[in-house]
């Protein structure tokens, strides 16, 4: 017969009890429940923003690829079956994590200004910036470093040759797709700009002018060609080869600045991510030219000294707090940021926990700071999502995280001639005058001014996050300005809030960019939440979705694929 507790001790263990269930419940209600379930994996797991390009990936991992070899077929796919943000016409960040030697790294295969390029080249003679001139014409294209980065990561970090990684992408060229709603909806909306270019047309429509349809099957000759002879020849076909001289030839006929001898000279950079701690956890995230790197370690430092887990997510005060954090960081990013090849950046000030500290001090618990207060700007309300990010991790402990872009929708909307692929308009990045926003409303001071061969500043973050040495998370996003803050988000969700990777990938986002001074949220959050913000000072502004993580969490149980629902054709596959 087992003794009874004496009743009042009863009650006191059952006070104890309900007390520590309620406080679980209370820091972390999302994973209560599980509504979102991420793709498992046991070996290895590839998510990207398109079922086909998932596919390729995953079938390079089966054939025995490793997840860099996977990750540069994935770039060659996308290329081919999203055409508005896969490119071979644009450029990027790869970061990649061996846990084996402990090594995290990243390319940069940023695009560079022309050697032409000078500073008030989209500025007329009045100096007043000329509406569009570094979004839609030849002279808004970098010269592109896709190829070169691919080919970098492939290389040093691959086990496959250039032809087999990039075989899937030039059968799905070839032989043509069926296309998804979203393609159709991309091409037909974007009729009036893409249309103004006889090649682009010729390219991207149909001969009889009508508009696409989903399942329709999309063949794209002259890309598979351009992808064959990059195969066979290797990368500086591009740059040196018959793709040089097609480039080069349509952006001619634009009147643009861009030389071959930009092309020859184009060289993709292996840089040393930017490494902050989270709470103990160790994040690596790209470095300058990307502001993304600096400001998502300067954010995460901001907040390490808050718990954010019994705030809990979707609060005001977390939300109140995050913006508050996200702000001074994009001030900051006007002022301090650009391309490190040209300017010294101070990323280690910038990243430091003193600095953090100074600017956490700064932040009131019930009360916004008014941008103007923190420094001057305009406003632009535009904006685009179109960038695309992917992840991959396999079990031999390589893990890759690549955000890649043409900048806006099917960048400047220019198609080179005869090589099937459009040219990037990211030019755009940098500041046509300082203190001018660009086209998602980011301001930019002299460290972003256009110059010859500069690197432009980006907001790309492709980030992988390790604890006790072993790869555990692999994020990024597109989305332009919105790109740290949404990386920032899923980052946050795994570690504070204890989210399983789908749900941190499905949560309703929010955004504050210094200026405008608006704290932009996502539909889902509740209203009584949005009026105590307001009630703070903070202005919200619903606006559509943001981002498209697509990111995976490898932990005990596996691999496991979190595919951003906000894309249709999102995408996990485990092995
Ligand atoms: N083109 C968007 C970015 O690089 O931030």
């Amino acid at each position: 017969m087992s003794a009874r507790k004496p009743p009042m001790l009863a009650g006191l263990l059952c006070l104890l009890l309900m007390l520590t269930s309620l406080s679980a419940a209370a820091q972390a209600p999302i994973i209560e429940g599980e509504r979102f379930h991420p793709e498992p994996g046991q070996r290895a797991m590839v998510v990207t923003s398109h079922t086909l390009a998932s596919r390729v990936g995953r079938d390079i991992l089966r054939e025995g690829g490793n997840a860099v070899d996977a990750a540069v077929a994935i770039g060659f796919a996308l290329a081919v079956v999203q055409p508005r943000s896969g490119n071979i016409g644009g450029g990027g960040f790869m970061v990649i994590s061996d846990e084996k030697s402990g090594d995290v790294t990243s390319i940069d295969y940023r695009e560079t200004a022309p050697a032409g390029a000078f500073e008030t080249m989209f500025q007329d003679d009045e100096g007043n910036v000329i509406e569009k001139a570094s979004r839609f014409s030849a002279n808004a294209s970098g010269v592109p470093g896709t190829v070169a980065g691919m080919a970098m990561a492939l290389e040093r970090y691959g086990s496959m040759p250039l032809e087999q990684v990039m075989a899937p992408a030039i059968r799905l060229a070839h032989d043509g797709f069926a296309i998804p709603q979203r393609f159709a909806d991309g091409l037909n909306d974007s009729r009036e700009q893409l249309e103004k270019n006889d090649g682009t047309r010729r390219l991207f429509y149909k001969a009889d002018g009508s508009d696409w349809r989903a399942g329709e099957v999309f063949k794209q000759p002259e890309l598979a060609a351009t992808l064959t002879r990059i195969a066979q020849n290797g990368p500086r076909e591009f740059y040196e080869g018959e793709t040089a001289d097609h480039l080069i030839d349509t952006i001619r006929a634009f009147d643009g600045i861009m030389t071959r001898e930009d092309l020859k000279n184009y060289r993709a950079v292996e840089r040393a991510p930017v490494h902050g701690t989270y709470r103990g956890y160790d994040v690596y995230a790209m470095a300058p030219p990307s502001s993304g790197g600096v400001h998502i370690v300067q954010i995460l430092n901001m907040l390490e000294n808050d718990d954010l887990t019994r705030m809990g997510f979707g609060s005001a005060a977390t939300m109140h707090l995050m913006s508050e954090a996200m702000r001074r960081a994009y001030a900051d990013r006007s002022k301090y940021l650009g391309d490190p090849d040209f300017l010294d950046v101070p990323v280690e000030a910038l990243t430091s926990k003193a600095y953090a500290r100074e600017l956490r001090a700064q932040i009131s618990a019930g009360r916004a700071t008014p941008s103007e207060a923190i420094g001057p700007g305009n406003i632009t309300p535009y904006e685009s999502n179109e960038t695309t990010h992917y992840s991959v991790a396999d079990d031999s402990g390589l893990a890759v995280s690549n955000t890649y872009t043409l900048n806006f929708s099917y960048g400047s909307g220019i198609a080179v001639d005869k090589a099937g692929f459009l040219l990037n308009n990211e030019m755009d990045d940098f500041s046509a005058k300082p203190g001018v926003p660009n086209a998602f409303g980011l301001i930019g001071g002299q460290a972003n001014a256009v110059g010859p061969g500069k690197r432009m500043l980006s907001s790309m973050t492709p980030t992988i996050v390790k604890r006790d040495g072993k790869n555990l998370l692999v994020t990024g996003s597109p989305g332009g300005s919105r790109i740290i803050t949404t990386t920032l988000g899923v980052i946050s969700n795994v570690i504070d809030h204890g989210m399983n990777i789908q749900s941190a990938v499905s949560a309703p986002r929010f955004h504050d960019q210094w200026l405008p001074d608006e704290l932009r949220i996502e539909d889902g959050f509740s209203p009584d939440t949005l009026r105590l913000l307001e009630g703070m000072g903070h202005h919200v502004v619903q606006q559509s979705a943001m981002g498209a993580s697509q990111s995976i969490l490898i932990n005990e149980d596996g691999f496991q694929g979190g595919a951003d629902p906000r894309r249709e054709t999102s995408s996990a596959m485990g092995l």
